[in-house]
């Protein structure tokens, strides 16, 4: 392996720490708690693990988690009629509705439903269009978790990244196009690829930051990967081997760690950070209520 192996677990380890510390001045300055609400309807299994760990790592920094799950069967108006009572309960502060919904009700519409103010996943119209015009960061609205742990992965690696070529493979409203968004704030030259780009591999070999949010194993090879570039892995697939089954990216990490300069592997990669982010993006909605 000739790659620097990129350590999510280490950095949003770090990155908690901090929070542990800001969240503990928060409580000493206004006298309660940050609070986040995480709607988990049905019970797909692998949805289920990932609120399970959102609503743990939120408690172990010194904030309030409540989980409210709800069957699979529920009508689109009493999910609407919940995030409007989570809206208006000065008690929380953040609302993460655990995507993607079973099928039949519209995430769209329920995401529309969410206040930007308590948008903890950054995905309502108005913080995606903040993002998108520049306006983000403190008091300008919230940001996608794992978009804002990726580029804290980049630049644990490279803090100036202005005028790389970066190509980022997926266009999802949760993952690519923010993503995109924020590596162009950084002055990258980006490219967003999906499953319609003709000649992927030619359009991979460019970048000089390829990050791949496609959700299909191991599908980025060796000979995809410009020499010396820095690699993001985004996706989480679940993969049989043999009897036992195994996570894996969407990048054949064996074959491209020894072409990349640095690779984030799977698990331990992005995956701690989108949690480490979430933490954060909730003090911030904390904040941000207070200004209302
Ligand atoms: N499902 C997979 N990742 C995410 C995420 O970051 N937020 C939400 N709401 N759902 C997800």
């Amino acid at each position: 392996m000739n790659a620097k192996l990129i350590d999510g677990k280490l950095e949003a380890a770090k990155l908690r720490n901090e929070l542990s510390l800001q969240v503990a001045d928060f409580k000493r300055e206004q006298g309660y708690v940050p609070t986040l609400v995480v709607v988990l309807v049905g019970d797909d299994p692998a949805s289920q693990v990932y609120v399970r760990n959102k609503v743990k790592q939120t408690q172990e920094v010194g904030m309030n988690s409540l989980e409210h799950r709800l069957p699979a069967s529920i009508s689109q108006a009493e999910l609407v009629g919940l995030v409007r009572k989570l809206n208006a309960d000065k008690n929380v502060h953040g609302i993460l509705v655990q995507l993607p919904l079973p099928k039949g009700l519209d995430s769209d519409a329920v995401i529309r439903e969410i206040s930007p103010d308590k948008d903890v996943d950054g995905l309502t119209e108005l913080n995606a269009g903040r993002l998108s015009t520049g306006a983000f960061g403190a008091d300008h609205g919230l940001v996608a978790c794992t978009p804002l742990g990726s580029l804290k992965l980049i630049h644990s690696v490279k803090p100036d990244i202005s005028g790389l070529e970066a190509v980022v493979i997926g266009r999802s409203n949760l993952f690519g196009k923010p993503m995109a968004q924020l590596l162009l704030q950084q002055n990258c030259t980006v490219t967003v690829a999906h499953s319609r780009t003709s000649n992927l591999a030619n359009v991979c070999r460019r970048a000089d930051i390829l990050i791949a949010a496609v959700g299909r194993a191991e599908l980025v090879k060796a000979d995809w990967v410009k020499s010396g570039a820095i690699v993001i892995d985004v996706g989480i697939n679940r993969v049989m081997i043999g009897e036992k089954a195994k996570l894996v990216g969407d990048v054949d990490f064996k074959g491209v760690s020894e072409v990349a300069g640095a690779l984030s592997p799977v698990p331990g990669g992005v995956g701690p950070m989108t949690i480490a982010f979430l933490l954060r993006n909730t003090l911030e909605a904390a904040r941000l209520g207070l200004n209302q």
